[in-house]
């Protein structure tokens, strides 16, 4: 006997992403912030004069990656439960992409999925995390391994929430940046490299360009089937250092940084790219002194961490390399020796 379940349904999720001076948002039901301290501190005002809803809540958690933990969305799940959250009731992520990432999940999670509202406050998060619908937390196996997508109803970027961030968060958000010029568009890159992002309106350009990049990405492939996977680009090698360095030496952004380095080397040694493109991003991210070195300590344990990663399969480990300037090669075709000698190249151990 064989009982069939049709669920051939067309879903529409689209949604608008706002750039520019945050307008009042007016909500009928409740709504819940969830924040930090430092970002509360800093902003939490603003926003609250841009709101208007029937009821509203803040909902504060630690700051820190490290708190990006199921055990963190289980108090926020908490606190929601409490302020008696309903389906019609919305979530407001407003901080880094460590809060867009926790309160896109524990709106997935709430009575099954009620809406959320990115308003991302770093650079990073304006240009990267808010957008697409990847939401999740970390555990002890790797990065972002628990999550679901849940795509935001709307997303509102002010880079005004931007003038209060440390240069180090600054350049972690550039990395990200990089990251869509080098995979995607080679004219976004030469413009990069003439154009400093402290200056001016650069980095309002910047930022729309980047969300217009992902934006395209998103519509295409949401559920990382195929294309998305390149917006990872450096992410396989620096989720490992992530992990190995417990989250505590490296903003996220750094540690993309150092990857896309080791990425470019492996597409420099495959043929992907030159060593003078490979040069040019490497310059390009020192100008926002990212780091662009990190010593393995052991290659075998580095290379069996890159199994943990989402993207790969039983036996094989996909790249997102370089392909050039402005293009990218998703494979997994790499044989593990190639990779082995990029990665002892970081040890010190070969010149
Ligand atoms: P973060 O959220 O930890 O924020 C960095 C620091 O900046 C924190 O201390 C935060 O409190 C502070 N901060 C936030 N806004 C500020 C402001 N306006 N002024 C001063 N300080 C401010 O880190 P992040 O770099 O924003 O995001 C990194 C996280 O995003 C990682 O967990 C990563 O996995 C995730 N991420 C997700 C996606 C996605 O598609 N979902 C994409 C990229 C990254
Ligand atoms: N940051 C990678 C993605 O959104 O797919």
């Amino acid at each position: 006997m064989k009982i069939d379940i049709t669920l051939n349904r067309i879903i529409d999720d689209s949604y608008s992403i706002h750039i520019g001076e945050l307008p009042l948002l007016e909500f009928p039901g409740k709504v819940a912030i969830l924040t930090n301290p430092k970002v509360a501190g800093l902003h939490l005002q603003t926003l609250l004069s841009r709101l208007s809803a029937k009821e509203v809540y803040i909902i504060t958690i630690p700051d820190g990656e490290q708190y990006k933990t199921l055990s963190h969305i289980e108090f926020i799940l908490d606190r929601m439960f409490d302020h008696r959250l309903n389906r019609k009731s919305h979530l407001i992520a407003f901080g880094g992409g460590v809060i867009g990432d926790m309160g896109g999940f524990a709106s997935s999670l709430y009575n099954r999925g009620i809406d959320f509202i990115q308003i991302p406050t770093t650079l990073l998060s304006q240009v990267d995390a808010s957008v697409g619908g990847k939401t999740g937390v970390n555990n002890k196996f790797g990065k972002n391994l628990i999550g679901a997508f849940h795509q935001p109803k709307a997303v509102y970027i002010d880079p005004a929430f931007l003038s209060t961030l440390p240069a180090r968060e600054f350049g972690a958000g550039v990395a990200e940046i990089v990251k869509m010029a080098v995979t995607f568009n080679s004219s976004f890159f030469e413009w990069l490299e003439s154009h400093d992002l402290r200056e001016g309106d650069n980095l309002s350009v910047a930022i729309r360009k980047a969300v217009e990049t992902k934006a395209r990405v998103v519509e295409e492939d949401e559920k990382e089937q195929g294309l998305r996977a390149a917006l990872n680009y450096g992410h396989t090698f620096g989720h490992v250092i992530e992990n190995e360095t417990k989250y505590e030496t490296y903003l996220h952004g750094e540690s993309v940084a150092i990857g896309m380095v080791m990425a470019n080397e492996l597409a420099c040694a495959t043929g992907l790219m030159s060593e003078e493109e490979a040069t040019r991003v490497k310059n390009l991210l020192a100008r926002y002194d990212l780091p662009l070195d990190y010593p393995i300590a052991d290659v075998e344990k580095f290379y069996q961490a890159f199994f943990l990663d989402k993207k790969s399969a039983d036996s094989a480990i996909t790249f997102i390399l370089p392909n050039g300037i402005g293009g990218v090669e998703i494979t997994d075709k790499i044989v593990p020796e190639q990779v082995k000698t990029i990665l002892l190249g970081f040890t010190g151990k070969i010149a």
